[in-house]
This record gives structure tokens, C-alpha cells and sequence, in this order.
């Protein structure tokens, strides 16, 4: 199975950013260990295999959800800002219909008012926050578990 991690606005600058809110770990740090537990995962059953994309634009960021319409499985995402603000992240969720998981480092509905509305929470399978880096780990064991129960359910899909 395939997994897209999208990451949004300002998370390339994990471990320098604000550290005692989203802590030390930098961003590929947190991807690296995702490619471990990927690997992990992958023993003894169908591999797990991740892809990674960060951007600091709401475009780029709609462009990679649309692109994960072509072969990807399941998508976890931090939009950082824009899960306050971006109807288009939304819509682009909805558009492709996959299984995703919203992560945040932080735990938003403990911080500003402004931050306590996620324009996604009801559109993903599930949100993982203020967990810190783990919260990646947790949204790809839940994601993984999910597609290897419905693939029990429904067997694997068919070729083309
Ligand atoms: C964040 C929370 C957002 O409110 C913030 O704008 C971020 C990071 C988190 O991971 O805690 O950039 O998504």
C-alpha cells in the first residue's frame, strides 16, 4: 500500500520553530522514522511504502491531494495554517475520497481561538493532535491497520 504524508505551511522548519510547542524533532527526522515503522509494517505482509511532500503553498498543496488520486491509498496530512483556513484543502480531500488522517504536533483547541476550527476534522477518517511527532506514527499504524482490514473484508483489488 501507499501512503502520501503532505505537509503544509511552515513544518519545514521543525526543530527550530517554536520548539517548545512543536518540539525538537526536524522534519525529516519525523519522516525517517515514519520510513522505519513503514518498513516495520511491511514485514511478513503487503509493503508499506511512504512518499513525502511539504509546501508553504495552498496551491502546491491542493495539486499534491489531487495527484494522490493515482495510486495512492491512504494520505496523512498536517496542513499547519491552513486547516483553519483552506476550503480548498477540503475540497480537494473530498475530491479524492481516500481514507486520511489530519495530524497536528500541537493540540489546537488548547491554544488560540483562531486555531481551534479545522476545516478538515470532518472529512478525514480521523485527527491525531497535540501528540507531537508520534502522532505521525499513530496516524500511519491506524491507516495501515484500516486498508489490511477492509482488504480482509474485500480481498485484494483487482488489477485495472
Ligand atoms: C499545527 C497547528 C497549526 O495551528 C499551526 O498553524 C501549524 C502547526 C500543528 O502541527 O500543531 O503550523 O498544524
Amino acid at each position: 500500500m501507499r501512503i502520501d504524508v503532505i505537509q503544509g505551511a511552515n513544518l519545514n522548519l521543525l526543530g527550530r520553530r517554536e520548539p517548545a510547542i512543536y518540539g525538537a524533532q526536524t522534519l525529516e527526522e519525523i519522516h525517517s522514522g515514519l520510513e522505519d515503522l513503514g518498513r516495520q509494517l511491511s514485514a511478513g505482509d503487503e509493503a508499506v511504502s511512504l512518499t513525502f511532500f511539504q509546501s508553504n503553498s495552498e496551491g502546491a498543496l491542493v495539486d499534491r491531494v489531487q495527484a494522490c488520486g493515482e495510486g495512492v491509498d491512504a494520505i496523512i496530512m498536517n496542513p499547519g495554517a491552513y486547516t483553519h483556513t483552506s476550503i480548498a484543502l477540503r475540497d480537494a480531500l473530498l475530491a479524492v475520497g481516500l481514507p486520511a488522517v489530519e495530524v497536528h504536533l500541537s493540540n489546537p483547541a488548547a491554544r488560540e481561538s483562531f486555531r481551534h476550527r479545522s476545516l478538515i476534522a470532518d472529512v478525514v477518517r480521523g485527527s491525531i493532535v497535540g501528540l507531537g511527532a508520534i502522532g505521525y506514527q499513530l496516524a500511519l499504524r491506524a491507516l495501515v491497520a484500516a486498508h489490511r482490514a477492509r482488504r480482509a473484508v474485500e480481498g485484494p483489488a483487482s488489477p485495472g
